[in-house]
């Protein structure tokens, strides 16, 4: 399939939704969070979708400075078939100039619609169950260790819909990401999912940890598996000594909001 990388804007909202949560959905593990444990049942991927599409706009207007959201679209149809978020390490952006700025969402500026927006996402029905916190606690913990390592550029998000699985789009998107990181010299970090290590693998990631749960507690396969990957990029050795630096100010930074 042909298809071309763009970057987003908040009219792919609804398009963006039915995209990841159908994606998302497919594996076992994510779609436990909308298991409701009193009647075996699912919430319905429809009602994930529509809840998805009120939070969107405002969720994809947040951290504009960092966050960098690209989708791959069937040339052929229009379709939007894929969707990579990627979080810009903090060192290139302190300068000021744009980075990456064709996958920066365009700002909405009138301030009625903003408001809009943001009580759009404010009241959604998005309420997945809170019983499997042990879970997510512990994935969350491991996470931050590794991430506050390096001052990463990071895939934060990755989604192909299963009609269009195994055709390379999920390689695009990510192998676009690291033509970005290599131009700014900074490694990339990722956490996966099951599905995602192939893709990860091929591309030239290394697996630094895994970590496996049982969640059949919580009506699962008993395989919640999470696999944290690292790609090294080149470097000039001026960058190496300017990120050495700046990165060091960063992470006594972020070890301070830590703690507030
Ligand atoms: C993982 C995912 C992004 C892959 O997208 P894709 O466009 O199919 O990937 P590509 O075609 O570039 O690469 C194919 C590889 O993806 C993996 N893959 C794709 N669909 C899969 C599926 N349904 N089951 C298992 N593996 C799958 C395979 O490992 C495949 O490699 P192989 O052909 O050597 O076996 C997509 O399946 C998806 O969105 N899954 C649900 C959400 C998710 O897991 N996101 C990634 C979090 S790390």
């Amino acid at each position: 399939m042909e298809i071309q990388i763009q970057g987003c804007t908040i009219t792919d909202a609804h398009a963006l939704a039915v995209n990841n949560m159908t994606a998302f959905f497919a594996d076992p593990t994510w779609r436990l969070t909308w298991l409701n444990p009193q009647t075996g049942h699912f919430k319905p991927l429809s009602a994930i979708i529509q809840t998805t599409t009120e939070r969107m706009p405002w969720k994809m207007l947040q951290s504009r400075d960092r966050n960098r959201h690209t989708k791959a679209v069937s040339t052929q149809t229009g379709e939007l078939v894929g969707y990579a978020r990627w979080i810009l390490p903090s060192t290139p952006t302190k300068s000021g100039d744009a980075v990456w700025p064709e996958a920066q969402v365009p700002e909405i500026t009138d301030p009625v619609l903003r408001q809009e927006l943001e009580d759009r996402c404010k009241n959604a029905d998005w309420q997945p169950r809170e019983d499997t916190h042990e879970l997510d606690d512990e994935l969350y913990k491991r996470n931050q260790m590794h991430k506050s390592k390096n001052d990463y550029m990071i895939l934060d998000f990755l989604a192909v819909h299963p009609s269009h699985s195994r055709k390379g789009i999920a390689t695009k998107l990510v192998q676009r990401g690291v033509d970005i990181a290599r131009k700014l010299e900074a490694d990339i970090y990722l956490l996966a999912f099951e599905q995602g290590l192939n893709v990860y693998k091929r591309l030239g990631f290394r697996m630094i940890d895994h970590m496996i749960q049982d969640d059949s507690p919580y009506g699962g396969e008993g395989k919640f598996g999470r696999y944290f990957f690292e790609m090294e990029v080149p470097k000039t050795e001026k960058q190496v000594q300017g990120l050495d630096q700046d990165q060091n100010q960063d992470q006594d930074q972020s070890q301070e909001q830590g703690q507030q």
